[in-house]
């Protein structure tokens, strides 16, 4: 079994080849584990001469990448690793961070579809200085976190965050259904900053709210935005999103981003309409059901 050093360069090799990473943050996280099933997830590798050529990693909820030094490839290594995957796991879908020829051909060589597929959108320059001008309805005011606080206290703060938080999201399987503990431990991230948590409050009730994520000095995420369902289609939209683009511009952040999934049409049109435009696809392949 190869060390973490060998699969970081196969990893690093590929992402400078590509312009994408081939793993994401926690298939990554599996493989610092070191061990034959770090994290729960499944590693298959081929090697040529002992050199670590090919890689991949499944995870127990069927999720898999895979990567194939681009030395090492058409040569068969790629299809043969998807093909161990998918007799492993069936079920198992494959992600295709930035949608590249090479995965576009394996997957069509195997029969695989695409069953999901996750935009990342950005915006910059004048575009991203414009939705920061955000104009607040009457009645409707903008705390970040530590003022909201102040105000209202942490309990109510954090309760009422939750409610719209799992009222956006009732039907996300992700980011839905949160408890105190998931909220904890989010904002126990080491990147997380209070300062970069914006809600609007209506009468004393929170209406919405906008979490931001700085990557670096000049990078942004929208991390999550949410509205609550009473004050739905009201035109709330445009300022929960602009008070947090405002907080990042003010930060220095001169570009940001943020993921959607390609099939939310509302949300992509919403964007666009921002100034936002889709820069990224990540695409899953599945067998068809
Ligand atoms: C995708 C990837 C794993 C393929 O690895 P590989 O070893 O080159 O793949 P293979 O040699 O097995 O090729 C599989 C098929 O795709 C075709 N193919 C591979 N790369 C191709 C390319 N760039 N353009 C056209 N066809 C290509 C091969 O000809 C072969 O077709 P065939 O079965 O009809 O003969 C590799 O390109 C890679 O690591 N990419 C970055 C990570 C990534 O995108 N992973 C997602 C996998 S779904």
């Amino acid at each position: 079994m190869s060390d973490t050093g060998e699969r970081t360069q196969l990893l690093a090799a590929a992402e400078e080849h590509d312009g994408f990473a081939a793993f994401s943050e926690a298939f990554v996280r599996g493989l610092e584990r070191g061990d034959e099933r770090g994290a729960g997830h499944q590693h298959l590798e081929r090697r040529v001469d002992g050199a670590l050529v090919g890689l991949a990693a499944l995870a127990p909820d069927g999720s898999a990448e895979l990567v194939v030094h681009p030395d090492a490839r058409r040569r068969g290594l790629g299809k043969d690793l998807a093909a161990e995957v998918l007799r492993i796991n069936p079920a198992a879908g494959l992600w295709a961070h930035g949608n590249l020829p090479g995965a576009q051909a394996t997957a069509s060589s195997l029969g695989l579809v695409p069953t999901r597929e996750l935009y990342v959108m950005e915006i910059s320059g004048e575009a991203l200085i414009q939705a920061a001008d955000v104009r607040l309805p009457e009645g409707v005011e903008a705390l970040p976190y530590p003022e909201a606080v102040e105000r209202y206290g942490v309990e109510s703060v954090d309760q009422q965050w939750l409610e719209v938080n799992n009222d956006a999201f009732s039907w996300h399987p992700e980011q839905g259904g949160w408890d105190l503990k998931r909220l904890r431990d989010a904002t126990g991230a080491a990147w997380y900053s209070p300062e970069g948590v914006w809600f609007l409050y209506e009468d004393g009730d929170m209406a919405g709210f906008h979490w931001t994520k700085q990557h670096s000095a000049g990078v942004g995420e929208v991390y999550v935005v949410g509205l609550s369902s009473a004050v739905r289609g009201r035109g709330l939209g445009t300022p929960v999103m602009g008070v947090g683009l405002k907080h990042l511009v003010g930060a220095g952040v001169n570009k940001v981003i943020l993921y959607v999934e390609s099939d939310n049409e509302r949300a992509v049109r919403r964007y666009r309409a921002l100034g936002f435009r889709v820069s990224e696809s990540h695409v899953v392949y599945a067998i068809p059901e």
